[in-house]
């Protein structure tokens, strides 16, 4: 059998392969260069770019949990002009596609900003973090469906990039979140962000983190996240979804994707193995060539539920 045809497209966006890098866990690539052949990834999304520069929380950010860890790093960046003058340029050398991630505080901080990487050359999309649990605002936003949607209908107004809008996990009914961004206009949308947690010092009777509560990544949400993503799959099944949370080899890519997802990112993984992406890639393709599949589309969505008849 020849080559595994590891090619995918999200409504406007097209992929090599499905396996992109999650914001937040990635730098700004060039960090994570040495470490990885970043040309050999689908893509990469850059941590989330703020319109001006954020100090982020108080230390400690980070905690290790069962399974996972909790992160409250607050959004620390040095803002979209920042950006745009300093790693833009080398993001367009990277030789794979670069989704750029953007919050805003509000709505209308969200629109400047698009239509400031609007016209941007060398981005083959957005993803907008309307998830990030750990600032004030931002979570709000991802929370209420009719907000979703006007906030990324406007975004859709001023920015001719596929939009894909980062859903939170943390809301009762994540498919009215992801009807709502579809309806908005979104090419498509990530599921998901870290769900709100605790660590505790009982000791000293605090909580460990410094902002008390974080959001909760690792293999730990695997079965959230794949839940999440076959959920909107099923209701939603003309919205491409890239599945995130707790994927750290080509096993977990493969459930993602025969849940319905049609691009997968790796997170947390990358900070224990940092070469967790790239050698998913490899696996993948060894993987579908096992099984005697010819192209990673054919396999997308495929999953039947026990309770259909056989
Ligand atoms: C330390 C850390 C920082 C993160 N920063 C961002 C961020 O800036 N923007 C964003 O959209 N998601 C951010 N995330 C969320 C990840 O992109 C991802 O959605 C989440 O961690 C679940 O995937 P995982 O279990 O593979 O890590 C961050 C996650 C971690 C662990």
């Amino acid at each position: 059998m020849g080559e595994v045809d590891l090619h995918v497209t999200l409504g406007r966006l097209e992929l090599k392969n499905p396996v992109l890098a999650a914001s937040g866990t990635f730098g700004y690539v060039r960090e994570m260069a040495q470490f990885v052949a970043v040309e050999r990834l689908g893509g990469v999304i850059p941590k989330t770019v703020t319109f001006r520069p954020r100090a982020g929380n108080p230390t400690p950010r980070t905690v290790e949990t069962a399974s996972g860890m909790l992160n409250a790093i607050g959004l620390d960046n040095d803002g979209i002009d920042h950006f745009r003058a300093h790693h833009l340029p080398y993001l367009r050398t990277v030789g794979t596609a670069v989704i750029a991630n953007i919050a805003g505080e509000d709505v209308d901080q969200f629109v400047t900003m698009a239509a400031m990487l609007s016209d941007e050359p060398g981005l083959a999309a957005l993803e907008l973090n309307i998830s990030c649990p750990n600032v004030s605002h931002g979570l709000d936003l991802g929370t209420d469906a009719a907000v979703v949607e006007r906030l990324v209908r406007r975004v859709r107004a001023v920015c001719t990039l596929p939009l894909i809008a980062k859903l939170t996990p943390n809301v009762t009914d994540v498919v009215a979140i992801a009807r709502a961004a579809a309806d908005g206009g979104a090419d498509a949308v990530s599921l998901i962000n870290t769900l709100r947690g605790l660590a505790v010092d009982w000791r000293r009777g605090r909580p460990i983190l410094a902002y008390d509560y974080g959001g909760l990544s690792g293999p730990a949400i695997k079965p959230i996240a794949l839940r999440m993503v076959w959920e909107t799959a099923r209701a939603l099944p003309g919205l491409p979804i890239i599945g995130v949370g707790g994927i750290a080899t080509a096993d977990d890519a493969l459930e993602f994707l025969v849940a319905g997802a049609s691009a997968v990112q790796v997170g947390t993984a990358s900070f224990y193995d940092p070469s967790a992406s790239e050698t998913m890639v490899d696996q993948l393709a060894l993987r579908l060539a096992a099984q005697g599949t010819a192209s990673v589309r054919s396999i997308i969505g495929t999953l039947r539920s026990n309770r259909e008849p056989v």
